[in-house]
């Protein structure tokens, strides 16, 4: 077993080059293929990988570098622990499976509270159809300005759209840099 090959293409590797750190949520299932292998090559070596799947963690432990960590738990629980103890990453990635894409937006607040410089969350063609809203960065930003953020600041603009797969439509990273 051996790191995934990269497309940098297909990920904002430019905004994680001199992260301090990363969190890697719903980092299982291809070992890291979509996110991790691209922490990897941007040179981050405080990594912390969150999923469910212990099996799949462990696997990627033979394969990351010795400083990453991995923790076999549900990425909210471990977001809404961080957040209340006022940590945050400088780089966070959050990718769960497209059929929760809808659950992983709705917690936007979430993740951002956990995030100091750049935030990469997964999207997809199923959950911009279901919102009746265009597959563009534009489409993304107006459903962020159209929702009532109850509790939460308004997120800010996302700032890029990137596509990673053509898997059912397209898969897509919603970006959003914070500083
Ligand atoms: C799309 S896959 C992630 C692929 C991974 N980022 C990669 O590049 O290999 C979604 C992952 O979410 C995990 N998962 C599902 N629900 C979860 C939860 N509540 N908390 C943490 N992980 C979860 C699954 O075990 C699966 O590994």
């Amino acid at each position: 077993m051996t790191i995934p090959t990269i497309n940098v293409a297909t990920f904002p590797v430019d905004l994680c080059t001199g992260a301090r750190d990363a969190c890697c949520f719903f980092a299982g299932a291809f070992l890291g293929r979509n996110d991790a292998a691209y922490l990897h090559t941007a040179g981050i070596t405080d990594v912390a990988c969150v999923d469910t799947d212990e099996a799949k963690l462990i696997e990627m432990h033979e394969i990351y570098p010795p400083t990453w960590k991995w923790l076999a738990r549900d990425a909210y629980e471990v977001a809404r622990e961080t957040r209340d103890s006022r940590r945050k990453a400088d780089v966070v990635t959050v990718d769960p499976w497209t059929g929760d894409i809808g659950r992983a937006l709705w917690a936007l607040p979430l993740w951002l509270a956990v995030t100091e410089r750049v935030l990469i969350i997964g999207t997809c063609l199923d959950w911009f159809d279901s919102m009746k809203l265009p597959a563009t960065l534009d489409g993304a930003n107006e459903w962020i300005t159209r929702q009532h953020w109850s509790g939460a600041p308004t997120p800010p603009p996302a700032t890029r759209l990137v596509k990673y797969s053509e898997y059912r439509g397209g898969l897509w990273w919603l970006v959003f840099e914070l500083a």
